[in-house]
């Protein structure tokens, strides 16, 4: 059958990765691409050109998530093949950016072979799923699938200060669409695991079965500055102190819980930041995720009530601000089990495993049939400039893809 003999090309979808990933490069093959940044501009410019170039009818909502429409041979809800191309400070060049460069090679793959799916095709890709400058992540598609009220979004201060709304206007990506008029018949993401567990067992393509939990909060410590030399240890409202004491703590909680709980300090700042200064301020944040809610939660509980005890213990004023947080989500079951057939189908060797990173997918879950494809990450780097994809990984993953996304669409 002509269907059974598509295949995608890998070498195009190579050298689209390698293109995007020349804007924003920086040192050891990274990218940095924050979200609403000119260089997320000039990136989402060059996937809007590639969008016309391949014949998708392109159009830009209000919160700035692009979408590339391929009619199909009915009219209809598309089936949706998303991710994002915004990436953190110190990114590699295939999260997010793989999922939504392998729809466009999907898309120019049925071009090729003149081939008109029932459903139409949408490739999409999400304003600000980073959340590395604006929080909450997964900004755009919480949006469109109204998880996040648009001028909540509009309004978020990043961490420079800029608002979202502000910096839409500026690159040009305040669209005219209203959001979340386009209703997905699927939607389907593929994207790198960002972990070691695929690599580990040699096994070809992930069955993602859903996503863990998120919980997101910036913590304000006020303390008091006084003099690093003179000031008695006993007489010190140290913030520098406290914030490093929630780190410690952070760090234990995870390990004790054990299991899929993790837990990160990735953001510390002090002031007035002096080396003979005690801190009278700190900014920090806490990443806590779980599979299971209901430890998700205790993990918070937990977290909150040592914050109070170090707070009257050291005499500084603890601040919470909560920054995302998100549910754990599962897959539906037909997904799942679609992905893992089809990439059976292709001789691939497949296992089924919840994310531990957020995707735009999890948006869409509760809303249509949504799934996830994961292709290896070499020594599970991501979120680092060394992430690494193998190109017959990539390849393969593309190809799952293509099955999954016909299969859907007819
Ligand atoms: C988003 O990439 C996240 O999982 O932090
Ligand atoms: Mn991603
Ligand atoms: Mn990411």
């Amino acid at each position: 059958m002509k269907q059974d003999r598509l295949a995608i090309k890998g070498a195009r979808l190579v050298g689209r990765l390698e293109e995007l990933a020349q804007i924003g490069a920086i040192d050891g093959n990274g990218c940095c691409r924050l979200a609403l940044t000119d260089e997320d501009r000039r990136g989402r410019d060059l996937v809007v050109s590639w969008m016309k170039a391949l014949g998708l009818a392109v159009t830009v909502d209000r919160i700035g998530n692009v979408v590339g429409l391929r009619a199909g041979r009915t009219a209809g809800a598309p089936v949706v093949i998303g991710s994002h191309i915004d990436t953190v400070r110190t990114g590699g060049r295939y999260d997010g950016n793989l999922g939504v460069l392998a729809g466009l090679e999907v898309v120019a793959t049925l071009n090729d072979a003149g081939v008109t799916t029932d459903k139409p095709l949408a490739v999409a890709f999400f304003t600000n799923e980073e959340g590395a400058r604006f929080a909450p992540d997964m900004m755009g598609s919480a949006v469109h699938q109204g998880a996040l009220a648009l001028d909540t979004a509009l309004a978020a201060v990043g961490i420079d200060g800029e608002t979202v709304g502000d910096c839409l206007n500026r690159i040009g990506y305040a669209g005219p669409e209203p959001v979340g008029t386009m209703r997905a018949a699927a939607y389907v993401e593929l994207h790198i695991e960002q972990g070691p567990v695929l690599e580990r067992e040699g096994v070809q393509i992930g069955a993602v079965t859903g996503v863990q939990g998120i919980s997101w909060t910036e913590l304000t410590i006020k303390g008091v500055s006084c003099h690093a030399g003179t000031t008695p240890m006993a007489m010190r409202h140290d913030a520098g102190y406290a914030a490093a004491e929630i780190a410690c703590f952070v760090r234990r909680l995870a390990h004790e819980i054990g299991g899929t709980q993790v837990g990160t300090v990735g953001f510390l700042e002090l002031a007035p930041n002096l080396v003979n200064v005690v801190a009278n301020r700190a900014r920090l944040t806490v990443d806590l995720r779980n599979t299971d809610e209901a430890v998700l939660r205790r993990a918070e509980e937990r977290t909150f009530a040592f914050l109070d005890e170090l707070a009257a213990r050291e005499g500084v004023e603890i601040t919470r601000r909560t920054l995302a947080r998100f549910a754990p989500v599962d897959f539906a079951p037909e997904m799942i089990a679609m992905v893992e057939e089809e990439a059976q189908g292709l001789g691939l060797s497949t296992k089924r495993m919840p994310s531990g990173a957020g995707h735009d997918a999890q948006m869409f879950a509760p809303n249509c049939p949504s799934g996830m494809v994961f292709v290896q990450s070499h020594k599970g780097l991501s979120h680092n400039v060394a992430e690494y994809t193998a190109p017959e990984h990539l390849a393969a993953g593309a190809n799952v893809l293509l099955k999954v996304v016909r299969r859907l669409a007819g």
